[in-house]
């Protein structure tokens, strides 16, 4: 289930869960990673793996004793990265990114260095997504920071309220086009 005729499956079956239609480009992954500092980060989080193309390369970069949690929804990607992954730095998580400060402790860690979403917030309910937003910015270390990648401009302002400083960018080589955000926690 690694095709873009899968990822194409998922949206229709769940069209506000999936949020795109095919999987990001590697253009968008460069994007979303490159403000990581992978020499030092113990611990990075991230919502939303759909077929795993920002977390193979999260794992291309880690350190060995580093960890890698992730969270995913949808029975057939969940299934998918469990089969197709086979590392003992990433904890798969069967359940909503909502949950994200539970896991994290029951893993035993108390702060996360980045957490990186590739979550549809803007499809979700405003509730799920101060939800989602307040339990990451409570798991990250102070200087910890939150990337999204989103297809508008649409949860900027939840983004605002939760984060003090966000930095903006753009990408067109990633279908649809898209916009990365990397938002701060500063204390
Ligand atoms: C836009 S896709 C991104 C997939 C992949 N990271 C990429 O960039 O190609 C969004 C992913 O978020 C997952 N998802 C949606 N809601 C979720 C939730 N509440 N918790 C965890 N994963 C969720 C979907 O199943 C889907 O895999």
């Amino acid at each position: 289930m690694t095709t873009k005729k899968s990822f194409l499956k998922q949206f229709w079956q769940e069209k506000k869960m999936v949020g795109a239609m095919s999987p990001s480009s590697k253009f968008l992954a460069h994007k979303m990673l490159k403000n990581i500092d992978f020499k030092k980060a113990k611990l990075i989080v991230e919502l939303g793996p759909g077929n795993g193309v920002f977390t193979k390369k999260i794992l291309e970069k880690l350190n060995p004793d580093a960890k890698l949690i992730v969270f995913e929804l949808n029975d057939d990607f969940y299934n998918l990265l469990k089969n197709e992954i086979n590392d003992q730095r990433m904890i798969l998580i069967h359940d909503s990114a909502e949950k994200i400060a539970e896991f994290v402790k029951k893993e035993g860690f108390l702060f996360a260095d980045y957490v990186v979403s590739s979550l549809p917030l803007a499809n979700f309910p405003k509730k799920l997504q101060e939800t989602i937003l307040k339990e990451s910015y409570d798991i990250l270390k102070n200087h910890g920071k939150y990337v999204q990648f989103q297809y508008s401009l649409l949860s900027k302002k939840n983004l605002e309220a939760q984060f003090n400083t966000i930095h903006v960018s753009f990408t067109p080589l990633n279908f649809p086009p898209a916009f990365v955000y990397t938002c701060l926690k500063e204390k």
